[in-house]
């Protein structure tokens, strides 16, 4: 159930018990991070293969020894400048770190988030969480705690209440090869801001299907609906007929004689404001009973670069 008693959440992790809890990308599926019985319960409960490692979430920088070894330099500097708040660092792992997080791999994934719900929840714990986004999995992120519900129902006997994400889009992640700082996923802070703390950001996203890779799926964050994305929206819409369609505009309304559903993300062409706004929108759309979704392709600048990621990402074909 939606509640804001932190007292009970806590109780909950306490007992290896799994709830749902807000941080400002997108609501988190948390457990304790060093119980194997509460990850367990993460992984069946998303229907999340076993290849695809767990972020953890710890209370502030001082903590990071605890769960990474041999941090490099410019891996503190992000952190001071981010944290709290939608970074996630990929670091050599500390042994303890249980191989179900990390999928066996020699790194685990961290961030301090940046909401006071997970913050109060965190200063009550002497453990980490570990928390996915709080969907079953390839299906669209969560930005409500409403959202969590429709998802999951009484599957989950605490989901914190914590408003509408503030962020709206997932932490972005970097790692480190031989300490050069590389991009694994596009996410609330944009490539941009990330380079002018660290210098040249080297891109490594995978954009296949193989377990070997570090967590991005093709297809993901994706709608029940037949979604498309195009940066000709009028002549999509028109070559579909009679068919009932919704669209996904980036600023502007799109002038048709059709009643056709429109979504704007935002009308003074806000890139933060469009990208809060998107998964709300998605879930929005995808419960309006359409035949197609059209999506209009953003600006490739900044936190353009994130949402033309996760629209394509929700728009490939099974
Ligand atoms: O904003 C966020 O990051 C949200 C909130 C809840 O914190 N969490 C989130 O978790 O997006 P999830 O599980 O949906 O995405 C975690 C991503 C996956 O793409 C996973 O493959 C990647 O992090 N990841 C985790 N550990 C990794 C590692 N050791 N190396 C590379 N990628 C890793
Ligand atoms: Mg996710």
């Amino acid at each position: 159930m939606i509640t804001t008693d932190i007292t009970k959440a806590v109780q909950s992790l306490l007992n290896d018990e799994i709830i749902a809890v807000p941080t400002e990308t997108v609501y988190g599926l948390a457990g304790n991070a060093y119980s194997e019985s509460a990850i367990k319960k993460i992984f069946k409960l998303k229907n999340r293969p076993l290849y695809n490692p767990l972020i953890v979430h710890i209370k502030s920088t001082s903590f990071l020894p605890e769960v990474a070894r041999e941090i490099p330099e410019i891996a503190f500097k992000l952190a001071d400048t981010f944290w709290p708040g939608p970074l996630t660092l990929i670091l050599k792992r500390q042994a303890h770190i249980p191989n179900l997080i990390t999928a066996g791999q020699e790194t685990v994934a961290v961030r301090v988030p940046n909401h006071p719900v997970i913050s109060a929840l965190l200063s009550q714990l002497d453990f980490p969480l570990a928390a996915p986004s709080a969907n079953p999995f390839g299906s669209i992120s969560p930005t409500s705690a409403a959202h969590v519900f429709n998802y999951f129902e009484d599957e989950l006997g605490v989901i914190l209440e914590g408003g509408v994400c503030e962020r709206g889009i997932e932490s972005t992640i970097i790692g480190f090869e031989d300490e050069q700082p590389v991009l694994y996923r596009h996410g609330s802070i944009a490539v941009e801001e990330i380079e002018q703390v660290v210098g040249k950001v080297v891109v490594n996203i995978h954009n296949d299907n193989k377990p070997s890779s570090p967590g991005m799926l093709s297809r993901h964050y994706a709608p029940m609906t037949q979604t498309y994305l195009t940066t000709d929206v009028l002549g999509l819409l028109e070559s579909f007929g009679d068919k009932k369609v919704g669209l996904l505009l980036f600023q502007d309304k799109l002038v048709t004689d059709s009643d056709t559903l429109q979504v704007v993300l935002s009308e003074v062409g806000d890139l933060q404001e469009a990208a809060k706004k998107l998964y709300a929108a998605l879930h929005y759309l995808d419960e309006s009973h359409l035949d197609v979704i059209i999506a209009e392709r953003f600006p490739n600048e900044g936190l353009g670069k994130t949402v033309n990621d996760r629209l394509e990402r929700a728009t490939k074909r099974k």
